[in-house]
């Protein structure tokens, strides 16, 4: 067993509620505040971490006597255009669509527009459309600032190998993500404290210290992991969200290294969110020349936050999901109400600013599990062994 040995530091845990605030327009209608028509709802996957979104939605729905329609896109844009259009089709007046394909789902959100169909991008942007409505979500670049500064803080010395992981392509917060750690990291890769283990793409850029998103783009690669295993220049950095492609990817990463010694040992990763790290740790403890890591999470997942108490993963990303669904929830409510939802900021998808709301993260070391998750009662303390 190879644990993190380095000490946790409690991070400021500070946790921004966005909510969507009703607005000033039509308060003296009464009419307006009888809810009207249906609301769909697509998740992209059947990955976990859309099990507590699904059921915190369902619950304020419910509540307020919506009537939803809550569908998942095993990971295929075709597969969500078909529910998009079976939801138009149904007389939804909302749609709320975390897309599998940032770009790909622009189609989808035109089809709903064009039928007269309030869009509110769920989690992950769509982007190049300017059929999006408004936007909830969480500070992504500061996930990934998060991640990296955990790195930097438990480094001591220079070369240390670091092995970088990445999301999907195709997926918007993926770049917001890397952008934000690589912001932080990249004076730490330059002034050698860090050495990159398993991207040479991402070691040519070492001296930039902002990455376009092309550059970004070319780090990630193309990654297609069935197959013989790709030479270190060309096999990408993504993990397609799935811990089977993180561990194998990590696999690999590890046996082309083995040659050189200096980059195992005690080594740093990049983990991009609960997951895959939960899939890259099961790699790194099946090499017996890696002799302990540090490596970070997101999105406080059950078994991460156990393998955090357990001393395995080091950290994870809070994202508190019942103040991203109740600000979705509340929007939809507005919008079945005839009001406009106010919102907080914007957020720009290439082709327009999308009126948002944008949450706070909180960061989750063994040292504040407690204090984060248990004391503000997302899980309880049952749920956990060790604690
Ligand atoms: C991202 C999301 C993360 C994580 C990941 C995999 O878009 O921001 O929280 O869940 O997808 O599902």
């Amino acid at each position: 067993m190879k644990k993190n040995v380095t000490l946790a530091i409690l991070s400021a845990a500070v946790i921004g509620l966005g909510p969507f605030i009703v607005s000033c327009d039509n308060v003296t209608d009464p009419a307006a505040d009888k809810i009207d028509g249906a609301v769909g709802i697509v998740f992209p996957n059947d990955y976990l971490r859309w099990d507590n979104d699904e059921a915190r939605f369902r619950a304020a729905l419910t509540a307020a006597g919506v009537e939803h329609t809550i569908l998942r896109s095993a990971d295929s844009s075709v597969t969500e255009a078909t529910h998009v259009a079976n939801l138009i089709e149904s007389g939804i007046k909302v749609l709320v669509l975390c897309p599998v394909s940032s770009a790909d789902a622009a189609s989808a959100a035109e089809a709903a527009h064009a039928a007269g169909v309030t869009v509110i991008a769920y989690e992950r942007l769509i982007t190049e459309t300017a059929a999006v409505d408004y936007y909830v979500s969480f500070k992504s670049l500061d996930v990934g600032r998060m991640q990296g500064q955990y790195l930097i803080d438990h480094a001591t010395g220079t070369g240390n190998p670091l092995y970088l992981y990445a999301g999907n392509q195709t997926d918007n917060n993926s770049f917001l993500f890397f952008a934000g750690s690589w912001s932080v990291l990249q004076p730490k890769i330059a002034d050698g404290t860090f050495v990159i283990a398993n991207s040479q793409a991402a070691d040519g850029l070492k001296e930039s210290a902002t990455l376009t998103h092309d550059q970004i783009s070319t780090i990630f690669g193309t990654n297609a992991i069935s197959g013989t295993p790709p030479a270190m220049t060309v096999d990408g950095i993504t993990t397609h969200w799935s811990y089977d492609d993180a561990k194998t990817l990590c696999e690999r990463n590890l046996s082309t290294v083995n040659a050189s010694a200096s980059l195992k040992g005690s080594v740093f990763v990049l983990g991009p969110n609960d997951y895959t790290a939960r899939g890259i740790i099961a790699a790194l403890d099946g090499d017996s020349a890696v002799t302990s890591y540090v490596i970070t999470g997101q999105d406080a997942e059950k078994d991460s936050v156990q393998s955090i108490i357990d001393g395995y993963q080091s950290m994870t990303v809070f994202k508190d999901v019942r103040t991203l669904a109740s600000d979705a929830a509340a929007a939809v409510i507005e919008v079945l109400k005839g009001k406009t939802p106010a919102t907080l900021g914007s957020f720009n998808n290439g082709v327009k600013e999308v009126p948002s709301v944008i949450s706070d993260i909180v960061q989750v070391t063994a040292a504040n599990v407690r204090e984060a998750l248990i004391d503000t009662g997302y899980y309880s303390a049952s749920d956990f062994t060790g604690l």
